[in-house]
């Protein structure tokens, strides 16, 4: 069985980070999201990896390499343009050949991976499996409608008016039947090849489509608040590791990583929190639920619930909360007079100042 990972695609609902950096490689408690999916497909006894690249393929080449320090044999398929996710499966043709194989979405989060997934379907004899998981807002996602047996009645695209609350989850199994399906299907109305309308395809002409509920937490990582979350839910996870030096001064509670060369003066840290190689600590009080990336410097910050990248730094600034900050930022607090903000901010960005 083989994987095909989709780590290609524009990233519009986070710009501005996704200007210059891929979605799939926004970090999660300091390690991108793709890794996670990588090390998914890995535990469930796959090595050989397609991985879908378009505008950012450089970066993701350079983060993923030859995927041997995952024990991944990684093939990269540049993709031209984002025509979908049925046309990723047309391209990957001559690498998936006539395996079966799994279809992970670069930007999708499974907290309990796909082992199961993956046994079930090389134990039974299907044509597609989809994950089906009820959402609050299903409108955004490919929905299903499933019949009193459980049979798939209906599948769409981001439907309008929803029939049913059940979003299909971006990790799919195929057999090379899926090959026909996404041959057959046109462009949706935005103009891309759709996976959703590729299985509805296998469903009409009689192929074997088979649906499971997943209980357990899946986010497709697309938006702020779900990102947030989802480093919520990883940091619950992370086991306590000090590696970095704490001063005499500082009060560290509940389970923290501090990486090496990281350094934490005179602040109170309230874990879950995680901090990068290097980063510098000082007058601040951290968490909880906050992954800071490396080398950034923080002075008199106070940061919860957020996630900030490598290089970034804080300086006299109090109250960050449910924060996404990017790569070599700055944050200052105005001199000149207490009562202005002043802002030099990026394409696209999102800012919400106390009024
Ligand atoms: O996350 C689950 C949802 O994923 C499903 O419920 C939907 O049915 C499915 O269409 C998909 O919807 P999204 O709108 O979230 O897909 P998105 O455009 O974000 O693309 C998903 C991943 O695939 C992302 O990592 C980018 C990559 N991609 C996307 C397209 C359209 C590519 O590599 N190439 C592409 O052409």
């Amino acid at each position: 069985m083989k994987a095909l990972v989709l780590a290609g695609g524009k990233g519009t609902r986070l710009r501005p980070l996704t200007h210059t950096s891929a979605k799939q490689l926004v970090p999660i408690a300091n390690k991108p999201i793709l890794y996670y999916g990588l090390e998914a497909i890995r535990d469930a006894g796959i090595r050989s990896v397609g991985i879908i690249v378009g505008d950012t393929a450089r970066e993701v080449r350079e983060a993923v390499g030859d995927g041997s320090r995952f024990g991944l044999e990684v093939t990269y398929i540049p993709q031209e343009e984002p025509l979908g996710l049925a046309h990723c499966v047309l391209i990957a043709r001559e690498f998936l050949g006539d395996e079966p194989f799994v279809m992970y979405l670069g930007d999708n989060f499974l907290v309990d991976g796909i082992a199961d997934l993956v046994d079930a379907f090389r134990g039974a004899d299907h044509d597609a499996q989809i994950l089906l998981t009820k959402v609050a807002e299903p409108r955004f996602y490919g929905v299903a409608e499933l019949g009193p047996d459980g049979e798939i009645v209906a599948l769409e695209e981001k439907p309008v008016h929803p029939r049913s609350d059940l979003a299909i989850v971006g990790v799919y199994t195929f057999s090379p039947a899926i090959h026909e399906a996404v041959r057959a299907i046109r462009p949706s109305a935005r103009g891309e090849l759709e996976i959703t309308d590729a299985i509805r395809w296998l469903v009409d002409h009689g192929f074997r489509v088979h649906s499971h509920l997943v209980s357990g937490y899946w986010k497709d990582t697309g938006r702020l608040q779900d990102m947030l979350e989802c480093n919520e839910i990883v940091l619950q996870t992370i086991e306590h590791d000090v590696r970095g030096t704490v001063d005499g001064f500082s009060e560290i509670s509940g389970r923290v990583v501090i990486a090496p060369g990281a350094l934490v003066e005179n602040s109170v840290i309230r874990g879950p929190v995680v901090l990068g190689a290097n980063t510098k600590i000082s007058g601040s009080c951290i968490g909880p639920y906050t992954s800071i990336g490396e080398g950034c410097v923080l002075e008199g910050a106070e940061v919860e619930y957020s996630i900030i990248l490598g290089e970034s730094s804080i300086t006299g600034v109090r109250g960050l909360t449910n924060s996404l900050i990017g790569r070599n930022v700055e944050v200052t607090r105005s001199m000149d007079s207490p009562h202005v903000n002043q802002l030099m901010v990026g394409d696209h960005s999102k800012i919400q100042v106390r009024a």
